[in-house]
């Protein structure tokens, strides 16, 4: 019973996304351990772990969006673990930021992911747990284990219990092709649709060529994150414009951005379904057609199968 190595593993949280680390371990039937995070009368961020961990096989969870005090506050954390004797430190970041950046596009540009991967290393991380990491590759980033859960299984169940008429699965842009292509597995009689988006700026894209049919088909428009919503609402005015009946948005990361949820509610999207990864449920202005599915079962069992090294990949390896 897992219950018999509570004495073996701790599980502690950052500030990111308390809700979901409570969940998380909640699922586990145990309690976050302690630990202090506050600042310094400068800002700096002071944490100090509060029960021993020496030789304890230990889990952070702290997602990195933005601020990047979400990041330092991991770093800090796992500095802190490693100098109180863990015996192993599992960066669990459900959401990982800056993994946008994973490759040069233009001349002089960092790869942001990469250092972020670098950072968490050098800072003491053994083991990397995330869900629906922008792009596969980051996994190679990292020289530690890295576990890549996949929030695709979840979206999809949602959207197959509701038994939509004549779906589509669309991809937003090339990048998401994956993604759509697992999520119509599921979908009955479903066909599928993809977009090609050329990004203008950060918080501007195009999305005007389609390749497949819309026409008199409810579409599902599936993509790993929601920034600023653009590519979304775009990708909805579009395939209305060829005759789609109704579009619904499927996407594991809502970090909604700047005003992206009042443009969201405005616009003709039906429903917008995404996880917690990000603390979507504490926003305060988060309009009704937006439905939260929790993660923490779909972690909180990663983290059971590590500590009884068990096979972790049947919670992210794609149905055939
Ligand atoms: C980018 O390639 C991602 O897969 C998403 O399409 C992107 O993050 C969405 O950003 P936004 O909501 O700002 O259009």
């Amino acid at each position: 019973m897992i219950s018999e190595k509570f004495e073996d593993f701790k599980i502690f949280t950052g500030n990111s996304n308390i809700f979901l680390a409570k969940s998380i371990v909640g699922y586990l039937g145990m309690n976050l351990g302690e630990i202090l995070s506050t600042r310094f009368p400068d800002g700096e961020i002071y944490v100090r772990c509060l029960e021993s961990v020496r030789g304890k096989e230990v889990f952070v969870i702290q997602s990195t969006y933005s601020p990047s005090d979400n990041l330092m506050e991991l770093l800090i954390m796992i500095d802190a673990l490693k100098r109180a004797s863990a015996r192993s430190i599992c960066a669990v970041i459900p959401f990982f930021g800056y993994a946008r950046q994973d490759r040069k596009t233009k001349s002089r540009e960092p790869i942001s992911a990469k250092l972020v991967a670098n950072l968490i290393t050098v800072a003491g991380a053994t083991r990397v747990i995330s869900v629906d990491l922008h792009a596969g590759q980051i996994q190679g980033f990292f020289d530690i284990p890295l576990d890549n859960l996949t929030a695709v299984l979840l979206l999809r169940s949602y959207f197959k219990d509701k038994e939509l008429k004549n779906p589509v699965i669309v991809a937003p842009d090339v990048g998401a092709v994956p993604r759509t292509t697992e999520f119509s597995k599921g979908i009955r009689n479903s066909t599928q649709a993809i977009f090609v988006k050329k990004r203008l700026g950060p918080d501007e894209v195009e999305t005007s060529r389609l390749i497949g049919e819309v026409k008199d088909k409810t579409v599902i428009l599936v993509d790993d994150a929601i920034h600023t919503g653009g590519t979304m609402i775009n990708a909805a005015e579009e395939v209305l414009k060829r005759g789609a009946i109704e579009v619904y948005v499927g996407a594991t990361h809502g970090v909604f951005a700047l005003d992206s949820l009042e443009k969201l509610e405005k616009s003709a999207i039906k429903e917008i379904v995404v996880t917690d990864t990000m603390p979507v449920s504490q926003r305060t202005n988060l309009p009704s057609k937006v439905k939260v599915l929790s993660v923490a079962s779909l972690i909180g069992e990663a983290i059971k199968r590590i500590v009884f090294h068990e096979s972790v990949s049947e919670l992210f390896e794609k149905s055939s």
